[in-house]
């Protein structure tokens, strides 16, 4: 069956950060209605919006106090329905986040189960004794320390969060919570949502909460063997998914796997599988770190981009989904810094955020944008390290202040890394808050120049290049053509798309050296270049960073 999504070209919009309609600084869901045209005229036909329900913003909007409703500061419900109403004359699909494992522990359930002795909400999370007066085992949170925390109201007893404190996990062995989970769905699906972001999806299974991780580097070291993708998280998900798909056949299931390898990801994406219909990952970026220096945490440390490793990426990726699922295409998200930022590479150079765009997008798979890729959008660039007030960059400052770094080592490592610098006002023109907002917005540092208003009469512009590059994507070999990574010089990046009427073919040069390729022998009609092309006889020509699209007729 051919579903809406298998021809999906992802958005995803940080809401606070998109459009503030009200200067107040935040962005807002009249925000995102405000830009929808502007979506749509870019080529893309579904948005992937970040949390919008009522919450306490510990971890901006991934901590729900109640699945209702909008937060007031993103908006109301009439916004919501306006917005999706607005979005589905356009043609455009919406999906957001729902974030699966965890609530806040603001919301009902979890208030009620510390505070009513009898309170039938005490099974929705997952709750253990004291042993020896101590954490019941030393697992690590992903926000640091223990995933443990005392009751409030019972300190012999502890809740479980792999997040932030505030953040409880929900007990998913409960064929309550299940339940819950799929009654929250159903509600948004009824008033017109087109699908979800299962956020953190993989983690709703723990293993034995008596069990010790035997890692030692840490007093309680993050240890993925007892919380991520274990058996039960594809029992727990089939019910849930069961009943939204009975309810919504074409509800778009987007699953966030971060850590899922491809084989995972096929587990996951199985047509007859009952878990997701596509996943997300957080690791197909052909990063290889800088782990020299054994202070630096990982997420901190320099990367570049080696070609080789995103060849053998997506060769694996592309193989092992195939006539399975489709592979998620993306260069980053809300959780790092923008791609401009993290992989050292020249991007003062246009052609290579360019170059960029097309190798990726054009191969079999879902494009997911990150709001501001399309005009070449640089991450925000801190002044001091004490503007940073995420938890992972507060305990990268304690440890190494601890270990005599000075700041401006420090302030380097996080704004090249940092989440929060991808998280930055989209940049519509050339005022002082770039047209996102008259006030200051609610995140702020020093921008790139680089803006909408500028780009979009600008023939060369990175803007111009993906709405070109989107066009062309939507060509039926780029949509549905089988995929094939050419062996070829270990600078160019080049691939073959084929359906039986239509060839498409890729070739980029990842390198600031001219480069010649030899065409496969049939007649190709340039599409989209970087550059100006020097095709001869059978061969074609690149200039440094120069990349091409091709198609022939069969
Ligand atoms: C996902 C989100 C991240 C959030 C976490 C907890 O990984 O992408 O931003 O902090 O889940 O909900
Ligand atoms: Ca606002």
């Amino acid at each position: 069956m051919v579903n809406w999504y298998d021809k999906a070209i992802i958005y995803q919009i940080y809401p606070k950060s998109f459009q503030d309609t009200n200067d107040d600084g935040i962005g807002d869901l009249q925000g995102v209605t405000k830009r929808l045209r502007y979506i749509k005229d870019m080529g893309f036909n579904t948005i992937w919006l970040n949390p919008i329900f009522v919450s306490p913003q510990v971890d901006n909007g991934y901590d729900v106090s109640n699945y209702f409703a909008i937060d007031p500061i993103l908006g109301d419900t009439d916004d919501f329905s306006e917005m999706i109403e607005k979005a589905h004359k356009l043609g455009l699909h919406i999906i957001w986040d729902l974030p699966i494992n965890h609530t806040s522990d603001e919301h009902p359930w979890f208030k009620d189960a510390v505070n009513n002795a009898n309170s039938i909400f005490k099974d929705y999370y997952i709750w253990h004794d004291a042993v020896d007066g101590h954490e019941p085992n030393n697992w690590g949170s992903f926000f640091g320390g223990s995933v443990w925390e005392q009751n409030p109201t019972n300190s012999n007893e502890y809740y479980f969060h792999l997040f932030d404190k505030k953040m409880p996990d929900l007990n998913w062995k409960n064929p309550e919570v299940q339940k819950s989970v799929a009654d929250i769905a159903k509600f948004w699906l009824e008033k017109g949502v087109d699908g979800f972001r299962l956020d953190a999806f993989i983690h709703i299974a723990k293993a034995n909460l008596d069990q010790n991780s035997l890692m030692t580097d840490e007093k309680f070291p993050i240890d993925d063997t007892f919380y991520a993708k274990l058996p039960a998280v594809k029992d727990y998900m089939a019910g849930f998914v069961k009943e939204i798909k009975e309810y919504k056949p074409d509800a778009f299931l987007f699953g966030e796997a971060s850590s899922a390898k491809a084989r995972d990801a096929a587990e996951y994406t199985r047509p007859d599988g009952n878990v997701c219909d596509v996943v997300v990952n957080s690791d197909n970026y052909g990063e290889v770190y800088d782990d020299s220096n054994k202070d630096i945490p990982k997420f901190f440390q320099n990367r570049q981009l080696s070609l080789d490793s995103l060849k053998r990426t997506y060769v694996t990726w592309e193989s092992v989904l195939d006539h399975v699922s489709l592979p998620t295409l993306t260069w980053g998200n809300h959780d790092i810094s923008r791609v401009l930022d993290r992989l050292n590479l020249p991007v003062e150079d246009d052609k290579v955020t360019k170059l960029l765009a097309m190798l990726l997008f054009l191969q079999r798979g879902i494009p997911v944008v990150y709001y501001g890729e399309e005009i070449g959008m640089h991450g925000l660039k801190y002044q001091k390290i004490t503007d940073f007030d995420d938890q992972r960059a507060l305990d990268l400052i304690n440890s190494l202040r601890q270990k005599s770094y000075d700041d401006k080592t420090i302030l380097n490592l996080l704004n090249n890394q940092d989440e929060m610098t991808a998280r930055g006002p989209m940049q519509w023109d050339d005022s002082q808050y770039h047209g996102f907002s008259k006030q200051q917005p609610w995140n702020w540092a020093q921008t790139d120049t680089n803006n909408v208003d500028q780009e979009i009469t600008d023939d060369n512009s990175v803007m111009t290049f993906y709405r070109k590059l989107l066009r062309v994507k939507k060509h039926e070999c780029f949509t549905s053509g089988n995929y094939q990574l050419l062996i070829t010089d270990p600078k160019i990046y080049a691939y073959l798309r084929k359906t039986t009427e239509s060839k498409g073919l890729v070739i980029a040069n990842f390198s600031d050296q001219k480069k010649t390729f030899a065409l496969p022998k049939v007649a190709w009609k340039s599409v989209l270049t970087n550059e100006s092309i020097k095709k001869t006889g059978g061969t074609i020509e690149l200039g440094p960073w120069g990349c091409c699209a091709l198609e022939s007729r069969k």
